[in-house]
């Protein structure tokens, strides 16, 4: 404004101007993007009705009432003229879109997901590989059996803790007592009552417990092995586990096998992996000792073994003088963790495709 120019008619062609211009500019703004920054042009902080008000104070005090009401007029116009345009822009746009096909077949597709067989069923399938080959049938058997079966035929004394109400789940508890079988050795009974010597068995399965930590889950499954004859030695038992084992883990992995109890095995044993998450055999021994898996020990129990005791024999009808016979029972999902280097037993049994899409 030049010094001598007259606030109140500088004012008044600055209105002028606006009124004038805001509706062409407007029909050219193609876009709401546009839009906008056209009426900031006019309205916005920085516009030019905002920079009109700021003359205010230096226009005559008899024109300011007279000025003030005109300005707000012109503002309030060119406000509903945008309001209308971007109305307007956003129903245009709005038919544009129903008036389109409703599926764009120019998207790519959503193909289905390829699905693929669960870690324990396919180590269950290389375990029936591994004993076929060997010579072994399979067997099949309830997951809900009897008491008798679990325990009673296997030598189990009355007060043995795995019977306690808190370690089994039981189905019924009067007449004829069932549970949820608490391993798979349930089968050897079966198969012993139904077929005489000799025999050679294995039979994978689902077992249920009251256990529940990163190595123990309340259902897994277990892979049970029988075999009867005559002449059958704890040299056979190892021979074939050893076999399995570098079958399952390669020729190289460390096994060991420790005395243990069972009520249906004399003797019995215990059969240890070395650690694969530690490294056990490459002896560090602050990893070693800080492995959660297998608790500082260097190896991961996957199996009880051992020879069939004559008392289960006898509680089947097999001749305890002529036949002798080994049997084991081994945690599939253990055998699993090793096998795809799974440190937490849960994420096996949470089902999340992510984590098993990778193994
Ligand atoms: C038994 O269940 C015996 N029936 C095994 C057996 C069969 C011994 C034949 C002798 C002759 P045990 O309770 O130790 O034994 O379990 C066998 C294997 O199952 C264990 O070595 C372990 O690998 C696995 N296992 C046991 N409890 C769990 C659990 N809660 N979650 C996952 N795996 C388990």
């Amino acid at each position: 404004m030049s010094p001598e120019a007259d606030p109140a008619a500088v004012f008044e062609e600055g209105l002028a101007r606006v009124s004038a211009q805001y509706r062409a500019v407007f029909a050219e703004a193609a876009d709401e993007h546009a839009l906008r920054a056209a009426g900031a042009r006019f309205v916005g902080p920085q516009g030019e009705l905002t920079r009109l008000m700021k003359l205010m104070p230096k226009v005559a005090p008899d024109r300011r009432r007279e000025l003030g009401q005109k300005a707000n007029a012109v503002k309030r116009e060119v406000q509903q003229s945008l309001d209308g345009a971007l109305l307007a822009l956003e129903r245009a746009q709005r038919e544009a879109d129903l008036s389109e096909p409703a599926i764009d077949v120019s998207l790519p597709g959503r193909g289905p997901v390829p699905g693929r067989l669960h870690p324990i069923t396919r180590v269950t399938h290389d375990l029936l590989d591994v004993f076929g080959a060997l010579g072994f049938d399979v067997a099949d058997g309830p997951e809900v059996d009897l008491y008798e079966y679990n325990f009673d035929k296997l030598g189990f004394p009355p007060d043995h803790p795995a019977t306690d109400m808190q370690d089994s789940f039981f189905v019924r508890t009067s007449d004829t007592r069932t549970l949820l079988r608490t391993h798979t050795s349930t089968i050897q009974v079966r198969a012993m009552l139904k077929h005489p010597p000799p025999l050679a068995i294995v039979s994978p399965g689902a077992v249920y417990r009251r256990d529940d930590d990163i190595t123990h889950s309340p259902m897994f499954f277990q892979f049970e092995g029988l075999l009867v004859d005559e002449g059958v030695s704890f040299a056979h038992l190892r021979g074939v586990l050893t076999r399995f084992a570098q079958r399952m883990f390669g020729p190289d992995v460390g096994i060991r096998i420790r005395p243990s109890y069972f009520p249906f095995v004399e003797p019995g044993g215990e059969m240890d992996i070395a650690c694969v998450f530690c490294r056990a055999w490459e002896g560090e021994r602050a990893r070693i000792a800080a492995c959660r898996l297998c608790k500082g020990t260097g190896w991961l129990e996957i199996l009880g073994c051992g020879m069939v005791h004559p008392v289960v024999f006898e509680n089947v009808g097999y001749d305890p003088e002529r036949y002798t016979g080994f049997a084991f029972g081994m945690g599939v999902d253990r055998v699993a963790m090793l096998k795809y280097g799974i440190n937490d037993i849960r994420l096996l049994y949470e089902n999340d495709v992510r984590f098993l899409g990778q193994l």
